[in-house]
């Protein structure tokens, strides 16, 4: 592919990764990824603005074999997928300087063994002109590491935000429009890079009210051309606001725990409530990410392996835990053979959820009448929860 142009002096270079399927070795990537960088040209000064995950570092140099100069490398952010292939560009224009956040200059000593001299940190606030071009830095920690930054066009209006506003979505399209796909990728990307931190992504949302934007150009998926199309989106998703939804992480090795979460979802439904089951052996936890972001409610479904939780519901339970979504209630539903200490440890694993824990439901074996009834007690206490809650998308 060759460097697509975006305005008169600005191109997007694309790295599609078409192929990649996991993400840090964790994060299911259905629709593939892209790392893009920007070339933003002045009358004085070239900027590259990120570069490209080392595994596809030689579709980025084959965009920049006409470039015959860069002067400075911008760094939006450490992670590898986006600075991995700085050695490779500075090799090929060694005169440039690396312009990073304060906090990104260890990160990218200690990542990329970069000298230290070869790189220039910029305050927050702080412009660099090009020559008709003018870049202005804004720090925005935790979006995704504590150093990561935006860098606006101010000429042109374009803010280049790396991971913020990113969707992992490997296409042709350089602009998003309003495409629901594209709303997709965006939302799994936040659950699973952003909710953690959604105070803080408040803070920095805030800190972008004052901008005008024609352009937002993430480092991950296509460029925004309707700007309030991934703002507005956003706004919705780091607010309070959740949805009558409930999320149905479950397991179960003989039957009886899928037949509690199907009575369950039933007497849900019965009662006006909506519910999502995530069945965890087969499920995409991306997919159960985006429920997370702003589901009201979330019922465990798990058997007992000895003594505890299945693995792959613990594992669930804790990735929830660290997702930090804004989940307002929690149940626990299951079976077990002879014994069970599977509520007290999935219970100690979700100390970040601020969750009122609505009821346990737990049968010997299968479930008999009383335990139906019990399941009817529980959707009756989630129904009055969900009472009045917007429906979910
Ligand atoms: Fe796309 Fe946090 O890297």
């Amino acid at each position: 592919m060759e460097k697509r142009a975006m305005r008169d002096g600005v191109h997007f270079i694309g790295v599609v990764d078409w192929n990649r399927r996991l993400f840090d070795s964790l994060i299911p990537l259905p629709e593939g990824t892209s790392y893009n960088a920007y070339l933003v040209e002045g009358t004085e000064k070239t900027a590259l603005i990120d570069t490209a995950d080392p595994a596809l570092e030689h579709v980025l140099m084959e965009q920049l074999r006409n470039v015959e100069k860069i002067d400075y490398i911008i760094s939006l952010h450490s992670e590898q997928d986006h600075s991995g292939s700085i050695p490779s560009v500075l090799a090929k224009y060694p005169g440039a300087e690396v312009i990073c956040s304060p906090k990104a200059k260890e990160l990218l000593v200690d990542h990329l063994h970069l000298k230290e001299a070869a790189i220039r940190t910029v305050e927050d606030g702080e412009t660099l002109s090009l020559g008709g071009k003018t870049l202005k830095f804004i720090h925005t920690p935790w979006v995704h590491w504590p150093e990561t930054m935006c860098a606006y066009l101010e000429e042109d209006k374009i803010l280049f935000s790396c991971d913020f506003f990113g969707s992992h979505l490997a296409t042709t399209s350089l602009y998003a429009g309003e495409d629901p796909m594209i709303y997709e990728g965006a939302k799994r990307y936040y659950a699973e890079i952003m909710m953690p931190f959604r105070s803080i992504i408040r803070k920095n949302m805030e800190k972008l009210e004052g901008y005008e934007f024609d352009l937002i150009a993430p480092s991950h998926g296509p460029v925004y051309d309707k700007p309030a199309f991934i703002l507005d989106a956003y706004r919705d998703w780091i607010s309070d606001r959740v949805t009558n939804l409930v999320v149905i992480p479950y397991i179960s090795m003989h039957g009886s725990t899928e037949l509690m979460v199907d009575h369950l979802i039933n007497a849900l439904v019965k009662r006006g409530v909506m519910a999502q089951k995530f069945e965890l052996t087969a499920t995409d936890i991306g997919r159960l990410a985006i429920d997370l972001v702003d589901a009201a409610t979330i019922v465990v479904g798990t058997p007992t392996v000895h003594f505890g939780p299945h693995p792959a519901v613990y594992s669930a339970v804790h990735l929830a835990n660290a997702l930090r979504p804004k989940l307002k209630n929690a149940a626990i539903i299951g079976s077990y053979g002879w014994g069970t200490k599977a509520v007290e440890q999935i219970s100690g694993l979700i100390p970040n959820l601020k969750v009122e824990v609505l009821g346990t439901v737990l049968c010997k074996g299968m479930p008999r009448k009383e335990d139906y009834a019990a399941l009817d007690d529980l959707a009756e206490k989630i129904a009055e929860k969900h009472n009045g809650l917007d429906p979910a998308r």
